[in-house]
């Protein structure tokens, strides 16, 4: 089983994704999270990355897809991935295919979680995360029971450098100029799935699980 989760910055592809796939046993891979840690562990390709994550700019795509191959490779699949954040460029869509085609595997379900522009902008704003473990905050309902403090580890949230509001703008441009060409693109397919992400963390996380077991129970047919 192969999920994509679509969607812009903040539109909560990062939260649904660790959600869903301890719910349903599948492997998360968040590209985004691989960068951060590259770059906090200084490694080579952190070196390589950092700038285009300070400027909210997408990594090329010849690393980007390399670095996926190799985590593909490299992780037990479990029942299946989730893919949060890649595809996003119709090229990574394609190498993507082709990747899954040599092994016989194919793109089963591409969710896009459908959010407003100005509640993202809000979302990403009041965005905690911890560099420990990776869980993230945000407002209301979803902020952390002590303030700065994780929940889950203990450690110190911090906001990401990349939520500063210029950005934002910058990341967004992105999303639009090269990741929406990428939802036309599953939706030829037949994979796409629309979900509003627009509605509390639980009610998106129940209909992705709702879409994803009935994609399952279609293939078993
Ligand atoms: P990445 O980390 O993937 O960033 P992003 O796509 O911009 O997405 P975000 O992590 O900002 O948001 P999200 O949708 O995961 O939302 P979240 O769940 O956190 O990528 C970072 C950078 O890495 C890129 O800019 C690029 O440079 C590089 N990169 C990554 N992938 C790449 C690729 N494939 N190709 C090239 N470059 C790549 O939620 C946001 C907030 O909203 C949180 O505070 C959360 O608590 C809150 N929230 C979530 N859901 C809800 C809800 N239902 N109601 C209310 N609040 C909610």
């Amino acid at each position: 089983m192969f999920v994509v989760l679509l969607g812009a910055p903040g539109s909560g592809k990062g939260t649904q994704a660790k959600i869903v796939s301890a719910e349903l046993g599948l492997l998360h891979l968040s590209t985004g999270d691989l960068f951060r840690a590259a770059v906090r562990e200084r490694t080579p390709l952190g070196m390589l990355v950092q700038d285009y994550l300070d400027r909210g700019e997408l990594v090329p795509d010849s690393v980007t897809v390399a670095m996926v191959r190799e985590a593909l490779s490299r992780q037990g699949l479990m029942r299946g991935v989730i893919l949060d954040g890649f595809p996003r460029t119709l090229a990574q869509a394609q190498a993507l295919d082709a990747a899954l085609e040599e092994t016989g595997k194919r793109i089963d379900l591409a969710i896009y979680l459908d959010v407003k522009d100005s509640v993202l902008i809000a979302r990403l704003d009041s965005r905690w995360h911890c560099p420990n473990c990776n869980a993230v905050y945000g407002a209301g309902e979803n902020a952390p029971l002590k303030r700065g403090t994780c929940d889950r580890c203990g450690g110190q949230l911090t906001q990401r450098s990349d939520d500063r509001p210029d950005v934002v703008r910058a990341r967004l441009d992105e999303y639009f100029r090269k990741t929406v060409p990428v939802i036309e693109y599953y939706r030829q397919r037949g994979v796409l799935r629309e979900v509003n992400g627009d509605q509390s963390v639980k009610d998106v996380a129940s209909e992705i699980v709702a879409a994803v077991e009935e994609t399952l129970a279609q293939a078993h047919r």
